[in-house]
């Protein structure tokens, strides 16, 4: 019977913390990591059509996308997505076809329901990221992208002793410091047909990256993406 260490995130710990960030969330998380949800956004409404935001929080993207793109949320937590309810009516979001209470590794919509799967600052914060990206490949189009915003561990060093050090109180506000980009590339070299098409730099402090995979054989061809490259 496997157990769980003090650095394994688990969905009741998850859901936990995120009850407790969300009065406070905007106002902790809202300009740090604006950068990365604004290029995140840029790289979707590069394809447009029928986006889904998993891990959509308090829905601060939202209000960003073009009012041509329809919009699916969904979050495991139901104070956060609360809010992300107000957001939509407060900014008349009418382009947002709705907002669900679900969990990332098991979707409920069917295959090929998406042109854009975005999960920004999400896939550090999920048990199982592999079987997350699986669901995410299985919703998308082919042709269509999955667009993260993420963390990335340090392979080695300093940061990688630190962020060692710091997961067990990491996991209990809901997330890993360790979480190395090679878990990523090899998860798209395993899976079927989804290409690494882009790895960016963001802020703060260079520590995230935005990660593009194309699904199918022209995958990201069409949109001249530029090419893979090393953080830094
Ligand atoms: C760091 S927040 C990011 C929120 C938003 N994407 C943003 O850019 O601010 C992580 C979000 O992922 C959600 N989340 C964590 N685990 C999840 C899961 N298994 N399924 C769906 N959402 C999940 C959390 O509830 C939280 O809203």
């Amino acid at each position: 019977m496997s157990t769980l260490s003090d650095v394994d995130l688990d969905k009741q710990t998850v859901t936990k913390a995120y009850a407790r960030w969300a009065p406070v969330y905007d106002l902790v998380f809202g300009a740090v990591f604006e950068r990365g949800r604004h290029a995140a956004i840029a790289a979707a409404e590069r394809i447009g059509g029928r986006v889904l935001e998993v891990g959509v929080g308090t829905g601060m993207s939202l209000p960003h996308y073009s009012k041509s793109t329809r919009l699916c949320g969904i979050d495991i937590s139901t104070p956060m997505l609360r809010k992300a309810q107000e957001r939509v009516a407060e900014f008349g979001l009418d382009n947002v076809e709705g907002l669900w209470v679900m969990d990332a590794e098991h979707l409920s919509f069917p295959d090929d329901s998406f042109d854009v799967v975005v999960a920004q600052y999400v896939i550090t914060t999920v048990p199982n990221p592999e079987a997350t990206l699986d669901e995410f490949a299985r919703v998308l189009k082919s042709g269509g992208e999955i667009i993260l915003v993420s963390r990335v561990g340090a392979e080695a060093g300093l940061r990688h002793s630190l962020e060692h050090w710091f997961q067990p109180a990491a996991r209990k506000l809901g997330w890993r410091t360790e979480f190395s980009f090679e878990r990523y590339s090899r998860w798209a070299k395993q899976a079927h047909g989804m290409q690494l098409i882009e790895r960016r730099t963001m802020p703060p402090f260079g520590h995230f990256c935005l990660i593009r995979f194309g699904k199918g054989e022209a995958a990201g061809s069409a949109y001249e993406p530029e090419p893979v490259r090393a953080a830094g």
